[in-house]
């Protein structure tokens, strides 16, 4: 059973009627991308208790699967205490949601984090921003995607920094203060625990407006950012592991997204965040990894306890890594506009650089900054520089309309594009 079923989690179904399994995909919305490939799909509320508790006896499932964080966690523990399995565990989820938890657990099992303060109260943020000489970045304790978060210059950022808390998810006076880390790049690595360890090739990716835009794997770009990373992977992959263990414990199962900053000159590695599901950055695997493999179906490989062939991955140093077929990129492929039953063209044109995948989504929706994600380009090159340039190519050629707004639209946003 599959909570949250958005382009992520319709990948996760597909994979699993690979494998046999009798699938179900719950969304708040009717038509979710999950949904369609699914044996069943429900659609109502899942932060209430009772729609979850109701689902969960009708259909009986063996395995639940987070795809989302608004979920009740409070069912999620008690269909576990139940003898359903919950990936990776249902107190994992609760930890990974919770950016004090996080922190706290991360910190206690050893895992670099940058320095950091809990407040609750406006003078004991304003004590913490001087402690880090008003260069830090604050974070409400219940957030994502950019909401809630500030970053701090000077002692005149402090009031905004302190009433960005209320645009959270889950607005509450709690706010992490973090030293701000000049980091070289981030990266994304992508951690099976099934059958022991595994890690996919590390990913690269930058955002725009708080949202995953573009990534690419193997992570380096260049000669310099490789040597960079070939310095600090050991840490990449020890932090990662190590994230993973502290939240899910050895019985954890599934896929889990260690967000981390690597500082090459000073060889240091600082795991930032962790996500135990897929992760949006993970969709360049679509493509760079066998089928049945991607981030989706090792996720559900996991779940149900289904070995990776031992011919799929290499062992470096004790270190299991992923075959990946080579170097690819996605990039986002985002509304426009706004409406009902999105439309597309251009993919022909687009093909000629890289494929197009589309998600299926009946409406899209249209902020001040950016629309709603409609599909992904994935491309694959000789180099990683080239497969970033080709997404980024096939992505621009794509024109979307809808219903409501009947006039053909491209991709508008070209901050730190490489061509396009
Ligand atoms: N301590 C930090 N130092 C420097 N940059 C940071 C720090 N924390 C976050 N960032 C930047 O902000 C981005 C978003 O922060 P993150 O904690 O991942 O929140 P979310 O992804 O939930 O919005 C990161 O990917 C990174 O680029
Ligand atoms: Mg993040």
């Amino acid at each position: 059973m599959l909570l949250g079923s958005g382009e992520l989690g319709k990948e996760v179904i597909i994979e699993a009627q690979r494998l046999g399994l009798e699938t179900v995909a719950v969304d708040r919305y009717m038509g979710a991308p999950a949904q369609y490939p699914a044996d069943r799909a429900y659609t109502g509320n899942m932060t209430e208790k009772g729609f979850l508790k109701h689902l969960v006896e009708k259909e009986n499932p063996d395995f639940i699967v987070p795809e989302i964080e608004a979920i009740n966690l409070e069912a999620l523990s008690e269909f576990e205490d139940k003898g359903i399995f919950v990936s990776p565990r249902a107190e994992a989820q609760k930890i990974a949601m919770d950016r004090f938890r996080l922190r706290e657990t991360l910190d206690k099992a050893g895992v670099r984090v940058s320095q950091y303060h809990f407040t609750s109260t406006a003078e004991d943020f304003e004590a913490a921003c001087k402690d880090f000489n008003y260069t830090c970045i604050t974070k409400a304790r219940f957030s994502s995607s950019g909401h809630g978060s500030y970053i701090v210059n000077s002692k005149e950022d402090v009031q905004a920094a302190w009433d960005e808390r209320k645009k959270a998810r889950k607005p509450s006076e709690d706010v992490i203060v973090e030293e701000y880390i000049p980091f070289s790049t981030e990266d994304n690595q992508l951690v099976v625990r099934n059958n022991g360890t595994h890690f996919c090739k590390t990913l690269g990716h930058y955002q725009l407006h708080g949202d995953y835009h573009s990534s690419w794997q193997p992570i380096y770009r260049n000669e310099e950012e490789r040597k960079g990373f070939e310095a600090v992977k050991d840490q990449v992959y020890s932090f990662a592991e190590k994230a993973t263990l502290a939240l899910a414990g050895k019985k954890g199962r599934g896929i889990h997204a260690v967000e981390q900053f690597l500082d090459f000159e000073n060889k240091k590695v600082y795991v930032n965040e962790v996500s135990c599901r897929p992760h949006d950055t993970g969709m360049v695997t679509f493509k760079t990894h066998y089928p049945g493999y991607s981030q989706s179906g090792l996720h559900i490989r996991a779940v149900s306890q289904v070995p990776i062939e031992p011919r799929l991955y290499q062992e470096e140093d004790g270190v299991r890594i992923l075959n990946s077929i080579g170097p690819g990129a996605s990039h986002v492929i985002v509304s426009p506009s706004e409406g009902w039953n999105p439309q597309f063209r251009g993919i022909d044109k687009a093909l000629q650089h890289g494929d197009v995948w589309i998600f299926k989504k009946p409406y899209a929706f249209h902020e001040p900054h950016h629309g709603r994600r409609l599909g992904v380009a994935l491309a694959l090159a000789d180099t990683v520089a080239e497969a970033i340039k080709e997404a980024e190519l096939t992505a621009h050629c794509v024109e979307i309309k809808t219903n409501e707004n009947p006039t053909w639209k491209p991709q508008w946003m070209k901050e730190k594009h490489v061509v396009s």
